[in-house]
């Protein structure tokens, strides 16, 4: 049977109210016009959603990586959700649009991408997790608990189809050079770069015999437009079962609402609270960070779901935990480490304060 690729393309051309949530037209919109590449037979199957502002198109075809035509039929629902916000004035209306043309692939040009090109298995449980208000690097953290950490992933001990271990690519952003990397063999020179979740970033996860099983989106929009333009608020698709992690446990590492950057202004950090689609509208100093998650079962490239996978009770604690967490933080206000370090702050007036303050500096 023919290769079927997962593109998830994803991008926020406005927001409703503020950077809070997403218009219904848009999401009605990019319905409509993915309905017709549908009926056109160029996708197999599609499904809509949004996490915060950002609209993420979740897409099945059979034409491979970095396609054109997919790529431009992404940034065409962009262009016209775009124009949709226009009219409404929402907010920020084709923020992550950095460029009035596009070039044949969406990536460099503002919009977020993760794609995966696989041979369906027998059965192929497929999780679509996508974020608002943080950075790629936030994948970081539970790539490796599901892929390498055996507290996490009993598999890692006890399935011996996973007993082997897994591979991951490891992206500077700076260098934009990736190194790959062993795991168990390399854990602990991963953990040194991984930790660095500004600056290292797990791109792909794969089997040791090339299978692959996960794989992130690693636009930096900020680096690219040399300005402030939003974090990145990044997507990521794992695929499950039969000697990679049980959706257990993929879903596990969320059970703790771990620290992340980005929240207000792209320059504080917070707790990445697991919500479902329905709650996530991170409104409290446009936060705190939140992560939904889609599970569906590939079914000859149809996208049998969604199911909502943070509506379960279990993540009551972990959505609680996060309140708390951003209760304490937040009443550091201007100090770190609610205010992320001058490095990583998406805005500043250092620059300006420091030369109104020049004279007075003795
Ligand atoms: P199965 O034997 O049904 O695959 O269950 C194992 C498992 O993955 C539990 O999460
Ligand atoms: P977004 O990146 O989600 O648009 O958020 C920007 C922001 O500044 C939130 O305070
Ligand atoms: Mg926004
Ligand atoms: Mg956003």
């Amino acid at each position: 049977m023919d290769k079927i690729t997962i593109s998830v393309i994803k991008a926020d051309v406005g927001g409703y109210v503020g950077h809070s949530s997403m218009h219904p037209n848009l999401v009605a919109k990019a319905n409509q016009m993915l309905d017709e590449h549908k009926k056109k037979g160029l996708i197999v199957d599609f499904h809509v959603t949004h996490c915060g502002d950002d609209l993420d198109l979740i897409i099945t075809h059979r034409h491979g990586y970095d396609n054109g035509e997919i790529h431009k039929m992404a940034w065409d629902i962009f262009i016209e959700g775009t124009n949709i916000a226009k009219e409404l004035k929402l907010y920020g209306a084709g923020q992550d649009l950095l460029s009035d043309a596009f070039s044949g692939n969406v990536k460099g040009l503002g919009p977020g991408c993760s794609e995966m090109e696989l041979e369906e298995r027998k059965s192929e449980p497929v999780i679509i997790f996508a974020a608002d208000k943080t950075s790629p690097g936030a994948w970081n953290m539970p790539l490796y608990k599901m892929f390498a950490d055996p507290f996490n992933t009993i598999g890692l001990v006890i399935d011996p189809s996973m007993h082997d271990g897994f591979i991951f690519d490891v992206l500077d952003i700076f260098e934009n050079k990736t190194v790959r990397m062993n795991s168990p063999e390399d854990i602990y020179d991963l953990l040194c770069l991984i930790g660095a979740s500004e600056h290292y970033i797990i791109k792909n996860v794969f089997k040791k015999d090339g299978l692959i099983a996960a794989s992130t989106s690693t636009q930096r929009v900020n680096l690219m437009a040399g300005r402030y333009v939003g974090k990145d608020d990044p997507v990521m698709i794992v695929r499950c079962q039969s000697g990679l992690p049980a959706v257990g446990e993929v879903m596990e590492p969320f059970a703790m609402a771990y620290m992340v950057t980005g929240w207000m202004r792209g320059s504080h950090w917070g707790p990445f609270m697991p919500v479902s689609v329905n709650d996530a509208n991170p409104t409290r100093f446009d936060g705190p960070p939140r992560v939904i998650a889609l599970g569906f079962q590939l079914a000859n490239g149809m996208l049998i779901g969604p199911r909502d996978m943070f509506a379960d009770v279990s993540y009551d604690l972990a959505r609680q935990e996060a309140n708390e967490i951003a209760n304490y933080i937040r009443r550091h206000g201007p100090f770190e480490p609610q205010r992320l370090p001058l490095s990583d702050m998406e805005y500043t007036t250092l620059p300006h304060v420091l030369k109104k303050l020049k004279d007075r500096f003795k």
